[in-house]
């Protein structure tokens, strides 16, 4: 029997799992780390505690399985994406905290990129938007704020790396400084279409060359542990950002296959093949993985807020204990209410873009109550994946479009009230898998690949099981008259902006 060990990091928590070669788990370790919120739309993790969470989550996943490091084949890195990690390239110390992907405090300079014209070519080489979302301006922001920074980056004392490479880089005692095609696709300053970073995008966002890391593909020889760490090396042998390793656990290898993750975000995410499709309605263009020196590409719509709706009703508002509960509160709203949740909390991403605006509630009155509210929260991340879906399906060639199944994962998945809404929503299928643990299983998959432990992707596809299909019980005026809210509700937040 061979092991082989994930490594997710997320934006709450870190996660190590340990999967069987018959792919079961035989351990989980999981371990939540502070976030700091310095100001309004910053958000900020200490990269300490970002590698002390992942060495620990590993070490106790070991354990619990008593493992020894000779008996793991291989580790896969999945990683929340975009987040920004500078650091001294002989101290290892890191010249600022990590910003963190929801982070908006590159709105004004992205703004100005914009008003410059230069969106276009951007778009063109990366398939992104500008947007603070991305790792980009986050390290001009950081070269031009420590002070000294740009100074000792342009002389190549620094590096720059996603939480990936960060972790890479700790993890082979500083030996590798690398990162994969689709961690890459994801800063701003990778052309996608030739695999390279791009001088031209380098210069624009002005970040010296020598802070970027290797880039290979996302199951490769990435080095090996430092011995010390867990008794022995480890050969590290995938890494993917963690909506694509979603994207590959959840088998969407065939063009027209499409996931959405519900995290802290959601993140939906429709294999487009070998192609990159320009999307004409403000989705992403992605690196969905990148085998063999060949690149398969993606369509994304990325949303900030899912999960963290539900911990906004737990934690902010307090009127849940315990996230279970919120599907059965908004079961006993009030049908006659039409309370609607834009939760614009770090602005809103796809398909509207805009960093400035934070959320509302609409259609309260006197009789609404948390179960509105939690009934409202629900229905907003089914709303916004039907936003997504609807700009994917008007992006992707006509005659398939009506084919795309969308298979969900991540935490609220667990909620069949939030799942059957949504397959109320889309007016399609909506399919739950039995592995649940996607992200990291697609790590492993990655890392399992490379060390000649699971076969080729076509062939590891047929693990993947239905659990439940939800179908969509609707009837056509009720969604209709709802969508026609939710749109109407969005219009109203968007004004507020103008
Ligand atoms: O792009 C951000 C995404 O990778 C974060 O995912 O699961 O940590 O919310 P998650």
């Amino acid at each position: 029997m061979s092991f082989v060990l994930a490594i997710d990091q997320g934006t709450t928590s870190s996660r190590a799992i340990l999967f069987r070669d018959d792919i079961s788990i035989a351990a989980l370790a999981q371990q939540e780390f502070p976030q700091h919120f310095p100001a309004s739309g910053w958000v900020e993790h200490e990269p300490e505690d970002i590698w002390q969470s992942t060495l620990a989550t590993c070490r106790a996943a070991m354990a619990q399985a008593g493992l020894r490091a000779g008996e793991i084949a291989a580790i896969g890195i999945t990683n929340q994406r975009e987040t920004t990690v500078v650091w001294d390239r002989v101290t290892g110390r890191a010249i600022h905290r990590a910003i963190v992907w929801q982070d908006r405090r590159t709105a004004d300079a992205c703004a100005a990129l914009k008003a410059g014209g230069h969106e276009p070519m951007v778009t063109h080489k990366t398939g992104l938007i500008i947007d603070p979302y991305f790792s980009g301006t986050k390290i001009a922001w950081l070269l031009d704020q420590v002070p000294g920074a740009r100074q000792r980056a342009e002389r190549g004392e620094l590096l720059f790396g996603t939480v990936d490479c960060y972790l890479l880089w700790r993890l082979t005692g500083g030996q590798v400084h690398a990162t994969d095609a689709t961690n890459a696709s994801r800063t701003l300053l990778f052309n996608i279409h030739s695999g390279q970073w791009d001088d031209e995008l380098l210069a624009l966002l002005r970040v010296p060359r020598s802070m970027l890391p290797e880039v290979k593909d996302s199951a490769a020889d990435f080095g090996s542990t430092v011995p010390d760490l867990f008794g022995g090396a480890i050969a590290i042998r995938g890494i993917a950002g963690d909506q694509q390793a979603a994207t590959i656990g959840q088998a969407c290898f065939a063009p027209g296959m499409m996931k959405s993750t519900y995290g802290t975000g959601c993140f939906a995410l429709l294999n487009t093949g070998a192609t990159p499709v320009a999307s004409r309605n403000k989705l992403l263009t992605t690196i969905a993985y990148q085998l063999d020196g060949h690149r398969t590409y993606a369509l994304e719509g990325s949303i900030f807020v899912a999960g963290s709706a539900v911990q906004w009703l737990r934690d902010g508002l307090g009127i849940i204990q315990h996230a279970s509960e919120t599907g059965p509160l908004a079961d006993r709203a009030d049908p006659m209410q039409s309370v609607y949740l834009v939760p614009a909390f770090v602005g809103l991403g796809a398909p509207y873009w805009n960093p400035r605006v934070r959320g509302a509630l609409f259609g309260l009155t006197r009789n609404t109550t948390p179960a509105e509210l939690a009934h409202a929260a629900l229905e907003s991340v089914c709303y916004q994946t039907y936003d997504l879906w609807a700009a994917m399906r008007a992006d992707w060639p006509d005659a398939d479009a009506a084919s795309i199944v969308l298979r969900v994962d991540g935490g609220m998945t667990a909620s069949d009230w939030t799942m059957q809404r949504l397959a109320d929503l889309l007016n399609a299928p909506v399919d739950r898998p039995v592995i649940q643990e996607t992200t990291a299983l697609g790590a492993a998959y990655l890392a399992g690949y490379a060390a000649g432990l699971f076969p080729e992707p076509h062939k590891f596809a047929d693990n993947w099981r239905l659990q439940h299909r939800f179908r969509p019980a609707m009837s056509a005026a009720s969604r209709e008259r709802k969508l026609q809210g939710w749109a109407a509700a969005v219009r109203g937040l968007l004004a507020s902006d103008e």
